[in-house]
């Protein structure tokens, strides 16, 4: 497959891309740095929040008593202590900027050069000793440039560069050492608009401090520029004190500037005499000496200049005349594009160098706490996922309890039933049974009764009154109360059976009969004598068979009577005991069903507990996978950072 893309017209009309591209090529290298300090600060804000997030999951996890801690204090307190990291690098990175310093022997036109790239007199120059002080330009939002010294907060406001030169003068505090920030509207210049600070110095041989200086103002600056005078030559004072500056910083970034070079028109014969000269023993400075470039890197390094056509020209435009206008020497267009390709080498380089010495070391910071966070993130995730299998597995066990309960507890209940079944059954059987074989027995027990019988009244209730055993008493409660006017026939009824067992006693009349059969036995001679008292025996006979008569005919009728009304009572009796063993066995199961239900409700109870946990943990494990995988992201985003701006070389 192939693409057929448009021509793009490359005359006249320029597309939206094209436009793009050439803002682009066009647009000053300090955006490099611009655009990279916007990210890596973006980065940190977003590695705050989400620190912030961190923190407050974790500490919410350690504090959750519901669950056994997923996280450890150590590990809360070490996120706590990124917070306040990143919460101080945040503000560093949001403070940084570019620094570069100009350094050179009195009068080489440092102050020129600088006002010569802000395009504007903003610092003070002139013949003879001019700066006097550190003077650090920086932009500020505002329309209105001021001074502040250091130490105090106040606000001088200038208006012109001659005011600011007073006002410097007027200023007895100041040394050579000391510091005045110069703020100048960003909206008056790109330079100050892109994060460019510049520091002018006082000329390097007025002084004898030069350590100091460097302490206080070199450690953070990204690039030097040694302002040479290109009508002498780099003296001592110029390199020692970059020798000191090289021993302090590894390699530091440093242009050299051959200025006022628009005094060599004057004497075009010897230029590029001069200019091989200048190069020369710049070159070696650079590299032999200082180390700091290769060879085929220091023609990028070493410029020749002059400050003093550029301001003017540039400030000439500015107000709308010819850029070559006034009195230019012979060759300005070439030292104009000269400085211009200075500035650009210098842009280029203070930028990527910046980006390096003010980002990179943060961006390992962060990567190791995103990388952290990453581990601990990775920690509680499995912590909560081991937690998370054992109540599950916890659950399970309970659930599996719970059903084998059931399953047995359906088995009990039918195993429970049949038997009560039986039992109840057998119970009555036997109650049936043994009332049965009771009445059977009735007529004997009524027979061995041998009570004096009396048909009277008196005879009568004697029967009557014989004791109720109690050994039937639980039968007879376990009844409902019979109605009242069959209750004393029955009573009489149940007594007399029961009190029948317990007799034993013999009666006078077998004393008698056997007594007599053994007396007739004795001899003859006692025979009349008991022919004599036969005649008494058959009349006691002839009595006492009368009654005996009458005794048996009570008692078979009795017996009759006793038999048919106990039948009646055999089955109601008999279902009324298992009824009673029913009640009691299925009150017995309800109990021991009370007590699984206990057990169940535990079980159950438990699982709720459970659901609830996992539930709880579910949302553990995908807070931490998100916040794992936001640390991924952060990562991600600074190592997209670190190669787009740090592994980034021209
Ligand atoms: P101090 O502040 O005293 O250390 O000097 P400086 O290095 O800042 O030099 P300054 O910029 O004040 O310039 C000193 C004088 O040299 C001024 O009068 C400038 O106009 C002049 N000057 C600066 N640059 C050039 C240049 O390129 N060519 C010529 N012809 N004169 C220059
Ligand atoms: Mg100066």
């Amino acid at each position: 497959m192939s693409l057929v893309f448009p021509r793009p017209n490359t005359n006249t009309v320029h597309s939206k891309k094209d436009k793009r591209l050439m803002a682009e090529v066009n647009a000053s290298p300090l955006k490099h740095f611009v655009t990279a300090k916007k990210k890596i600060n973006g980065i940190f804000e977003q590695l705050g929040a989400y620190i912030k997030e961190s923190a407050s999951f974790l500490e919410d996890t350690y504090k959750n008593d519901e669950l056994d801690p997923a996280t450890t204090e150590e590990q809360v307190q070490e996120v706590r202590g990124y917070l306040a990291k990143v919460a101080g690098i945040g503000e560093v990175l949001a403070r940084r900027h570019m620094k570069v310093v100009f350094f050179g022997r009195t009068s080489n036109g440092k102050s020129s050069v600088i006002n010569a790239m802000l395009c504007d007199k903003v610092l003070p120059s002139g013949i003879g000793h001019t700066t006097n002080c550190f003077l650090r330009v920086e932009g500020t939002d505002g329309n209105e440039a001021f001074l502040l010294t250091e130490g105090s907060e106040e606000r001088k406001n200038i208006e012109t560069v001659n005011q600011l030169a007073h006002a410097l003068h007027q200023d007895e505090d100041l040394d050579a050492g000391s510091l005045v920030c110069v703020m100048w509207p960003k909206a008056k210049c790109a330079l100050l608009r892109d994060d460019l600070v510049l520091v002018d110095s006082p000329g390097i041989d007025v002084t004898t401090e030069l350590d100091s200086w460097i302490d206080k103002f070199c450690l953070d600056a990204d690039v030097f520029v040694l302002v040479a005078n290109s009508e002498s030559t780099l003296m001592q004072t110029e390199k020692s004190f970059f020798h000191k500056v090289n021993e302090r910083l590894s390699s530091p970034n440093i242009f050299i500037l051959n200025n006022r070079w628009d005094a060599s028109a004057s004497e075009p014969e010897y230029m590029e005499e001069v200019r091989r000269q200048h190069m020369d023993r710049c070159t070696n400075f650079l590299v032999d000496e200082l180390a700091v470039v290769d060879r085929t890197q220091a023609s990028d390094r070493i410029f020749f200049v002059s400050a003093k056509e550029v301001l003017q020209a540039r400030v000439q435009k500015a107000q709308g005349m010819p850029e070559a206008g006034g009195a230019l020497a012979e060759g300005f267009q070439a030292r104009m594009l000269e400085f211009q390709n200075f500035e650009r080498r210098f842009e280029e380089c203070i930028s990527q160098s910046a980006v390096k010495t003010k980002f990179e070391q943060h961006t390992v910071r962060a990567k190791q706490i995103s990388e952290a966070l990453r581990h601990i993130m990775d920690s509680v995730h499995i912590a909560a996922q081991e937690q998370r299998a054992y109540c599950l597995e916890t659950k399970e066990d309970r659930q599996d309890r719970l059903e084998f309960i059931d399953k047995q507890l359906d088995l009990l209940t039918m195993d429970c039933k049949a038997k009560i079944k039986k039992i109840t059954e057998e119970v009555e059987r036997q109650v049936s049974n043994a009332m049965a074989e009771e009445i059977r027995k009735l007529h004997v027990l009524v027979d061995d009764f041998h009570m004096d019988f009396h048909p009277s009244t008196v005879v009568l209730k004697v029967y009557k009154n014989v004791p109720r055993p109690m050994a039937l008493t639980p039968v007879s409660t376990s009844m409902p109360p019979f109605p009242q006017n069959s209750m004393t026939q029955e009573e009489l009824m149940v007594s007399m059976v029961t009190g029948l067992a317990s007799l034993t006693s013999r009666t006078s009349m077998g004393i008698l009969v056997v007594g007599g059969v053994i007396w007739k036995a004795v001899g003859w001679r006692l025979i009349a004598l008991s022919v004599g008292l036969y005649g008494l025996l058959y009349i006691y006979e002839r009595l006492t068979w009368t009654t005996k008569a009458k005794e048996r005919a009570f008692k078979r009728q009795f017996v009759d009577y006793a038999s048919e009304k106990l039948q009646l009572i055999v089955s109601y009796t008999g279902s009324n005991c298992s009824h009673q063993v029913q009640q009691e066995l299925a009150g017995v199961f309800a109990q021991l069903c009370q007590q699984v239900d206990v057990t169940r409700q535990n079980l159950e109870d438990e699982i709720t507990d459970m659901n609830r946990k996992i539930e709880l943990l579910d949302s553990l494990q995908s807070k931490a996978k998100l916040l794992r995988n936001k640390a991924g992201w952060l990562d991600s985003e600074l190592n997209m950072f670190t190669q787009q701006y740090l592994h980034h070389s021209k």
